[in-house]
């Protein structure tokens, strides 16, 4: 998707110039946490992204030279770069989506949820902004722990009398990502033409990816899909551990964060059918959030799907996963409303 948004980006540039920000509405995408290691990548990505038309980059240093380097290329967002809390308010106004990978990533042996005391203080100061400055804003949040984040991000919004469930999303496209190319790889697919729901959270056994409905199916051994069902759900310590102590995924995670911020792009200029995998309010299960495969609109979510007919291993995948993420959902929710 992204390669196909360059080279038509790219057209557009040489042939087009005049009518490439005709053709789409404008569209203001802000970055909290630019300067980091997802960050710079994703900043880049989106400045390659033709619907993109203001791109605003925010962290707490950095990100005048990460504005003024994007910037030379030559595509059609106008990018400003925002530093430090006073200038949080100018790069968030008028945003139609905030993406927000602000926040430390792990180092080997941490989990996820041993990110929680910085980050989630860093999300619920950074969610208090995004209600006073651009409350209708699409949220993407991809600092961890997901699981927990969102949840805090919807206390500040329901705080502030701004929440719409259908406005705030956890980027879990990653997990989908890694799916997709692990059962390609094992099943000898190109990967281009394979689809893989992954549905839960994001962390642990709380990622649940349905190699059931994995399209085209492919017939592989048991062991084959609880091999793959591991190696989706510990992606992320794969990398951490081979950065070796340097952080974790950050450019196949721009990578993924592109992907979703253009599905929500696309979503508001009413592409129809649009639809990803996303962390969001759900009645699903019973957990008040859940990842699941979402239809994309000009409201946000337009319709969260079921999960289908799971396998037996997928049903006690799903069973398994429930006390986590629901102690995950329940620690963000106390932080959020504790002052
Ligand atoms: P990083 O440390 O390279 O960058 C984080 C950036 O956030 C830094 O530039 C820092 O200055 C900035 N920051 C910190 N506090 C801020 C604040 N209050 N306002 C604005 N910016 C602030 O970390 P990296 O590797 O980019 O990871 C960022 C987050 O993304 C981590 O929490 C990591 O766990 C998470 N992550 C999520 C994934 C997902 O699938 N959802 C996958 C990989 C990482």
């Amino acid at each position: 998707q992204i390669l196909r948004s360059v080279q038509s980006a790219a057209r557009k540039s040489n042939y087009t110039r005049n009518y490439a920000s005709a053709a789409s509405p404008e569209r203001k995408v802000t970055i909290l946490g630019a300067a980091g290691g997802i960050g710079q990548s994703l900043s880049m990505l989106m400045k390659l992204n033709p619907l993109v038309s203001t791109l605003s980059l925010y962290d707490l240093a950095g990100t005048p030279g990460v504005a003024a380097d994007v910037s030379h290329i030559n595509t059609r967002a106008q990018v400003f770069g925002y530093a430090e809390d006073k200038e949080l308010g100018k790069a968030l106004e008028g945003s139609d989506v905030v993406i927000i990978p602000a926040g430390v990533p792990r180092k080997p042996g941490m989990t996820r949820d041993d990110l929680f005391n910085i980050n989630a203080g860093i999300v619920k100061n950074l969610c208090k902004s995004v209600a006073q400055y651009c409350p209708n804003a699409l949220v993407n949040m991809i600092s961890n722990p997901v699981n927990s984040t969102v949840p805090i991000a919807s206390e500040v919004f329901k705080k502030a009398g701004t929440y719409d469930p259908k406005r705030l999303f956890g980027v879990t496209t990653l997990d989908v990502v890694r799916a997709k190319t692990f059962y390609a790889t094992k099943a000898g697919l190109p990967v281009e033409a394979v689809n893989v729901p992954v549905v839960g959270g994001h962390a642990g056994i709380t990622i649940l990816p349905l190699f059931s409905q994995a399209h085209p199916q492919a017939n592989l051994s048991n062991a084959d899909i609880e091999y793959l069902t591991k190696r989706t759900q510990d992606g992320g310590t794969e990398v951490v551990l081979a950065k070796a102590g340097k952080g974790s995924a950050t450019l196949s995670m721009a990578y993924a964060g592109a992907i979703f911020a253009d599905a929500c792009l696309k979503g508001l200029n009413g592409v129809p059918d649009v639809v990803e995998c996303s962390y969001v309010a759900s009645t699903v299960t019973d957990l008040p959030f859940f990842a699941s495969k979402v239809r994309l609109g000009k409201n946000g979510v337009e319709e969260i799907y079921g999960l289908g007919t799971l396998s037996e291993y997928e049903q006690e995948g799903l069973e398994n996963l429930k006390a986590e993420l629901k102690s995950s959902i329940d620690k963000g929710i106390e932080f959020a409303n504790k002052e």
